[in-house]
């Protein structure tokens, strides 16, 4: 009897999205949209819905939904989870005792070559056991006490990264295990989604990691985005392991799971205090948190040789870095100004040693984030520092008040310029009302001008910002052109060639364009992007400061606050003043006529030219800039995705391909008619005859 053909189709839609799942979530090289995808799944969705006996464990649509739990089953593991000894030492010493601990067991005289190790990072999560049956997921637990955890399946069906089916040919039982973590830039996503809605913040990535998998409801754990990777194996049957824990590794990663890249055989002693060096370097560049690496030896049979004390291996160790979280006292509640009059609570701390560096400042974001966390002055609180994100008090450990001490309000008055504190209507931010009156407004905004994205003064740093302002040499920023020499060699830190080259790098500065200049006024809800799109749909700034909120809605991605916020600006008179005195000051940048160029059609969307030899009037450069104006693209060389191929004088093998492919060769005039939007397609031969 034949399969239907809806059991056919279902399979197939099966394997097609575990491969693309795999491109996506563990290669990071999707080959399909995600609506092509999307598509594919809710085909898929569909037909199980029409014939339940098509639905299998294996299949995408399980990753979402599942039922809520009433509690976790426990899970016997078939082979303990084992922990492994931690070195405290976190430096080079304590690879070099687990070296010699190894060689000792071993029995390895002095003169034996080097044990190889596998190198690999410890990562900072949650340790699961993925229990594969011929290739199926059929069990996801965590490790609980080592013996028995608990059943978490339908939680880790939900991270992406997770094959629900393995590659190739599978054996009967095929244990993986590994850690389920967040990465950092996730995690802050979410912190700032909590923000915004007013919630409670979480804590750091492996706590709310955890949390996630062990979340009664999966569809929370669905919203949570979670990663994987396989470190190790559990139970096996029917599988061939390769000789090495390396090996073993890059048999896991060919069979689908996600395995960290950041990984070495090391030689010796030398071979781990280098992997320990090098990584510890890279730890806060990485992208999620590690506490530290791990050693193993790499030859499994040398592993069996060295066997077990108690719950732990004799054949590995994790080698530890100083903590990203410490505990310390805090000792005041500072409030610092920013450039939009933002008031921001800064925790003055205890100074502390945490995440490589002396933490005695650290961010508590708002007041109502200040109250969430329930820290008060003289209160234990936990301070984080992790990769380059600011430090930051993510809590407080309970217990540790010594007397009754009054909530921390905000001021009503500015700290640094006295002007009045608001609150906008259901906002969270407190701002200072005084504008560029306040100091601390005035220099961070000076700071944003001359920013490196921005007017690019080089040379302009927060302690000469500060001495200009407290000086009160600077009280707007087109007086910042007005500095000479004389007055700049004056200021502490500031020697007579360092004036110099800072006059040099402002009368520089003024060669600039549209968007760094609308970006460097530091206007509410303009970043460097928004700056970037108004700056081409207008083409001019005139045309911007005068444009109603409805024009302004025209452009590529402006809202209503966008929108709102520019008008806002350009309607205060003092506003336009500063922009004239700065355009007075000599700043200019190239203009053109956005109601042709970049408001009128683009005929070209969607279409790739190709230019080749000489054209009569235009030169290659502004051929390809009206182009783009209009939309389209400037390709190199010539395929079957050409529109097409614009030929002038001398016109050489270019011109031969378009030929051989059929793609439409036109010369100058056709070029122009495109551009006018007329005449496209018409293949007019002018541009081969000219080229013969
Ligand atoms: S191997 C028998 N490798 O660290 C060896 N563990 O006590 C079993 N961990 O909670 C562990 N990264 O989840 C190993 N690359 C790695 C690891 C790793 C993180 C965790 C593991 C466990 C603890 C080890």
């Amino acid at each position: 009897m034949s399969p239907e053909p809806e059991a056919l189709r279902a399979a197939e839609l099966r394997r097609q999205l575990h491969h693309h799942a795999h491109r996506y979530y563990v290669l990071d090289a999707p080959e399909i949209p995600d609506a092509d995808y999307d598509r594919l799944f809710q085909e898929l969705q569909a037909l199980e819905a029409a014939h339940p006996g098509l639905l299998t464990p294996d299949s995408p649509t399980q990753r979402v939904g599942g039922r809520v739990l009433d509690g976790f089953t426990p899970v016997r593991h078939a082979v303990p989870m084992l922990s492994i000894r931690t070195e405290t030492d976190t430096t080079a010493a304590g690879a070099e005792a687990f070296d010699a601990r190894v060689r000792r067991e071993l029995a390895l005289p002095d003169d034996a070559p080097a044990v190889a190790y596998a190198a690999e990072l410890k990562f900072d999560g949650l340790a699961i056991n993925l229990r594969y049956e011929h290739g199926v997921l059929v069990l996801a637990a965590t490790r609980g006490d080592g013996e028995t955890g608990e059943d978490v399946t339908q939680n880790i069906r939900t991270i992406g990264q997770i094959p629900l089916r393995l590659h190739g040919t599978a054996p009967p039982v095929l244990e993986v295990r590994g850690e389920v973590y967040m990465r950092r830039d996730d995690f802050e996503h979410l912190n700032d989604a909590q923000r915004a809605k007013g919630e409670k913040t979480y804590i750091n990535p492996r706590n709310t990691a955890a949390g996630a998998v062990r979340q009664l409801d999966p569809a929370i754990t669905a919203q949570r985005p979670l990663s994987f990777f396989a470190y190790g194996l559990g139970e096996l049957q029917g599988w061939p392991q390769p000789a090495t824990h390396s090996a073993t590794l890059d048999a896991l990663a060919a069979l689908g799971l996600p395995v960290c890249a950041d990984r070495t055989v090391a030689l010796g002693a030398a071979g781990l205090v280098a992997f320990h060096q090098a990584m510890g370097a890279r730890r806060d560049v990485l992208p999620f948190d590690i506490d530290g690496v791990v050693y193993k030896v790499d030859s499994v049979a040398l592993q069996q040789q060295l066997g077990f004390v108690t719950r732990e291996p004799r054949w590995a160790v994790a080698h530890k870095y100083p903590a990203q979280e410490q505990t310390t006292t805090l000792r005041g509640i500072d409030i610092q100004v920013g450039r939009t009059g933002k008031l921001t609570p800064v925790a003055k701390l205890e100074p502390v040693f945490v995440g490589g560096t002396t933490v005695s400042n650290a961010t508590l974001h708002n007041v109502f984030e200040l109250r969430r966390k329930g820290v008060r002055v003289g209160d234990q609180v936990i301070v984080r520092r992790a990769g380059d994100v600011i430090p930051e008090v993510v809590g407080r450990v309970p217990g540790t008040r010594p007397a009754y001490v009054p909530n921390f309000r905000m001021p009503r008055a500015c700290p640094v310029c006295g002007s009045t504190v608001l609150r906008e209507k259901g906002g969270i931010d407190h701002r200072c009302s005084g504008g560029l009156f306040c100091g601390a407004q005035r220099k961070q905004a000076l700071l944003h001008f001359a920013g490196r994205r921005a007017m690019d003064v080089e040379g302009l740093g927060d302690k000469i910002v500060d001495q200009l302002v407290d000086g009160g040499l600077i009280r707007t920023l087109p007086e910042l052109y007005t500095l000479g020499v004389a007055k700049l060699a004056a200021l502490e830190r500031m020697g007579e060639k360092s004036a110099v080259n800072l006059v040099a790098a402002l009368q520089q500065s003024k060669q600039t364009t549209l968007a760094r200049f609308l970006y460097a006024l530091g206007i509410r809800h303009v970043g460097e992007t928004t700056a970037k799109d108004l700056a081409k749909h207008f083409g001019a700034l005139d045309r911007i400061m005068d444009a109603s909120v409805e024009q302004l809605l025209q452009v590529n991605d402006v809202g209503p606050v966008v929108a709102h916020s520019l008008r806002t600006f350009f309607d205060q008179a003092h506003n336009r003043e500063v922009v004239e005195q700065l355009r007075a000051a000599g700043i200019t940048w190239p203009e053109h006529d956005g109601s042709v160029a970049a408001l009128g059609p683009q005929p070209l969307v969607g279409k790739t030219l190709v230019l080749t030899g000489t054209l009569p009037t235009l030169a290659r450069e502004d051929a390809k800039a009206l182009v783009e104006a209009a939309g389209g693209k400037v390709a190199g060389s010539v395929s079957k995705k050409t529109s097409y191929v614009i030929a002038g004088a001398e016109a050489g093998s270019k011109l031969d391909k378009a030929r051989e492919l059929g793609v439409p060769v036109l010369d100058e005039d056709g070029l122009r008619a495109l551009l006018r939007g007329d005449g496209a397609g018409q293949d007019t031969g002018a541009g081969a005859a000219q080229a013969g």
